[in-house]
């Protein structure tokens, strides 16, 4: 991890603030795009992974589209110079004015989670005299054996249309005369290991489009969504995740006839790239005999341990001390579940010492909060040190 390559250098630096290593970034996008271009796949970055500017101006010239989750997202997109007809835009509950605004720009799709959404982005489309292009995101019911906080392809999930309401009203989607329906969309979780999951998706799919086709429906693309998951335990093992796999699985698997098929990665293309330092405020011992490190980044910065129980893998990068404690670590936040790490070893570690907390380019920043007052973190990229 670059943190320890780059230790000294990093004293000058107010704590805490996230580490961008923009060469592994590179990296991991050469990779991406390389075997995503062998299959003739359209790849798109979930920005809501990570909308840091310089973070988004280095995927921008590796030519992804953008994924978005809302209004906001789209005007950042459009900001840091990403084409809207490389845009798509899901979101279980998009507001008027964030529907008319993507409209508007002419994105490449809305990403449709309801009929009355359906309904609703054929009014606004008819009140501008525009036709939106829009894909509908159907919910699969599929168990994509992740983390159950992350998962979205489960059948009373909150997330797409079900399969049976589209084909119980299949006709009166066709006749809406200023939503045209051209693809169909998919993003059943995050943080997906087992990669068979993405061959049950291919089997639904084809199964699904069969059907829409049989019921009249002409799809240009097929979305398959995000969730590539990464290496959270040894990251130095697995830097760049399996993009390889994913994409031999899918064009093995999916009976693409034609059709563009589109991804959305927003963890895999950002989450090893960066890494929150924080540095030692103090060590205390509950009366229980807890050995607590108490870091001056908190929840405010990195939510994933608290939220979901998320595992991120915690290094000492300055202490020379050879013995080793074991000991929880926790941030600033008033709040008993901002804790980092119940129990991790280190060496023997003292006030002053910065600690790396590693994978954290992803959902990191972009799910820092002011609670408390905190103050937003900063970013140091790798190629301005
Ligand atoms: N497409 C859609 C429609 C999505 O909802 C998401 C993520 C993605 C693509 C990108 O998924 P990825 O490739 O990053 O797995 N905050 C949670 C993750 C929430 C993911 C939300 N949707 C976390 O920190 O684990």
């Amino acid at each position: 991890m670059l943190s320890r390559k780059v230790a000294d250098r990093l004293k000058g630096f107010e704590t805490p603030f996230y580490l961008y290593d923009i060469d592994l970034l590179r990296q991991t996008l050469d990779s991406a795009v390389a075997v995503a271009s062998k299959y003739g796949f359209r790849l798109h970055y979930a920005i809501k992974a990570n909308y840091d500017p310089k973070i988004l101006s280095v995927i921008k010239e590796y030519g992804l589209g953008i994924d978005c989750a809302s209004g906001n997202e789209i005007r950042c997109a459009i900001e840091a110079g990403f084409a809207p007809a490389g845009i798509v835009y899901a979101g279980v509950g998009k507001k008027d004015k964030e529907i008319e605004y993507a409209i508007s720009q002419g994105i490449f799709s809305i990403n449709c989670e309801s009929l009355q959404e359906l309904e609703l982005i054929d009014l606004i489309a008819g009140r501008m005299g525009k036709v939106q292009n829009v894909a509908l995101r159907i919910n699969p019911d599929i168990d994509p054996k992740t983390n159950s906080c992350i998962d979205t392809g489960q059948a009373d999930s909150k997330f797409g249309i079900s399969y049976e309401e589209v084909m119980a009203n299949a006709d009166r989607i066709k006749e809406y005369g200023n939503v045209r329906v051209k693809g169909m969309h998919l993003h059943i979780g995050s943080q997906i290991r087992e990669l068979h999951v993405f061959e049950y998706l291919c089997d639904k799919v084809n199964a699904i489009v069969e059907c829409l086709t049989g019921l009249g429906f002409v799809l240009d693309f097929i979305d398959v969504g995000g969730g590539l998951g990464i290496n959270y335990d040894f990251p130095e093992n697995e830097p760049i995740p399996n993009f390889s796999s994913v994409f031999a699985i899918v064009n093995q698997n999916l009976k693409a006839e034609g059709r563009e098929i589109h991804f959305e990665f927003g963890r895999s293309i950002v989450a090893q790239c960066g890494e929150l330092i924080s540095t030692v405020l103090f060590r205390k011992d509950t009366a229980t005999g807890r050995k607590l490190v108490i870091i001056d980044a908190s929840m405010t910065e990195l939510i994933r341990p608290a939220l979901y129980g998320a595992y991120h893998c915690i290094e000492n990068i300055t202490s020379e001390e050879s013995a080793r404690e074991r000991y929880t670590i926790v941030g600033t936040a008033c709040e008993s579940t901002d804790v980092f790490d119940q129990s991790v070893g280190l060496p023997v570690t003292k006030r002053g010492d910065l600690l790396t907390i590693k994978s954290a380019g992803a959902y990191g920043m972009s799910m820092a909060s002011r609670y408390n007052l905190h103050d937003l973190p900063s970013a140091v990229y790798s190629d301005e040190l």
